[in-house]
């Protein structure tokens, strides 16, 4: 199987999935590594390893639509009422134009790294402390209706608690006992897609917000591969639960099983 991965920093994670893919406890390869920033060390790392990088600087690309927004070219079949009737990282109080202005830029960003990644045709795109979330448009383009989604991400706390980009901060600040991380799959939310795998640490008495998220980081190491080795043995389903009894705050959702009949 082949993997993309995109980033937006060190890279730790993505140096752990690149070791379990050479000592084949991952029966896939990294096909390219993809960041929104440039000069990054995640970068530094992939070509140490011989893997193609690219770069979608997403910061000028939102610099140049905000100086000459009415002269921007948005992509070819972009559908700004079908994409707004889409997505929920907006609530109905956030103003149209803050929308718009965020499908919009997104959308031109989102197109070219569509390009890329068509080149190397990957079946699993894992985002590896990749700091942006995508808008339907590429959600949409990437899993092309496919009954199992193909978009990774890992989130530094126990999802549904802490979304957003500070997991172990928010955690430690909440003065929560317990940590953890969360691989989950990308859905049209942040950090709300059906959830592929856990992990959980204590937090005690002397420590930091440095050793919470240094417990935290070991622990994804472990879990992110596992994860994406599960998928490309094909274990993993996505099936609708419901709760028939009335009474839970989770009446239906998706949610991820593993097949224990494919096991190795
Ligand atoms: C990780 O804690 C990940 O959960 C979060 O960003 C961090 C990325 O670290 N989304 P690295 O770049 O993999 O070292």
């Amino acid at each position: 199987m082949k993997i993309g991965v995109l980033i937006s920093g060190g890279g730790s994670n993505l140096q752990a999935i690149i070791d379990r893919c050479e000592d084949k406890s991952i029966e896939a390869t990294v096909a390219f590594v993809g960041s929104d920033r440039p000069d990054v060390y995640g970068l530094e790392r992939a070509r140490k390893h011989g893997i193609p990088t690219f770069v979608v600087d997403y910061s000028r690309i939102i610099s140049a639509f905000d100086q000459d927004s009415e002269d921007v070219t948005l992509p070819h079949g972009f559908d700004l009422e079908q994409i707004r009737s889409r997505q929920t990282l907006f609530g109905p109080h956030t103003p149209a134009a803050e929308v718009d202005h965020f499908l919009k830029t997104r959308a031109i960003a989102e197109a070219r790294l569509l390009d890329h990644t068509k080149v190397y045709n990957p079946e699993l795109l894992v985002l590896a402390g990749y700091m942006r979330t995508f808008s339907p448009f590429f959600i949409d383009r990437f899993n092309q209706g496919a009954a199992l989604p193909r978009i990774m991400n890992i989130h530094p706390a126990l999802l549904p608690a802490f979304p957003g980009t500070d997991g172990y901060g928010d955690t430690f600040h909440y003065g929560c006992k317990v940590g953890g991380c969360t691989v989950h799959f990308i859905d049209y939310g942040e950090d709300t897609g059906p959830i592929i795998g856990q992990k959980a640490f204590a937090i005690t008495a002397g420590d930091t917000l440095e050793t919470v998220k240094e417990k935290g980081l070991k622990l994804e190491w472990q879990l992110y591969p596992k994860c994406i080795s599960l998928y490309a043995q094909g274990r993993l389903r996505v099936v609708e639960q419901t709760d028939e009894s009335g009474h839970g705050g989770v009446p239906a959702r998706r949610i991820v099983v593993q097949d224990t009949d494919k096991m190795p």
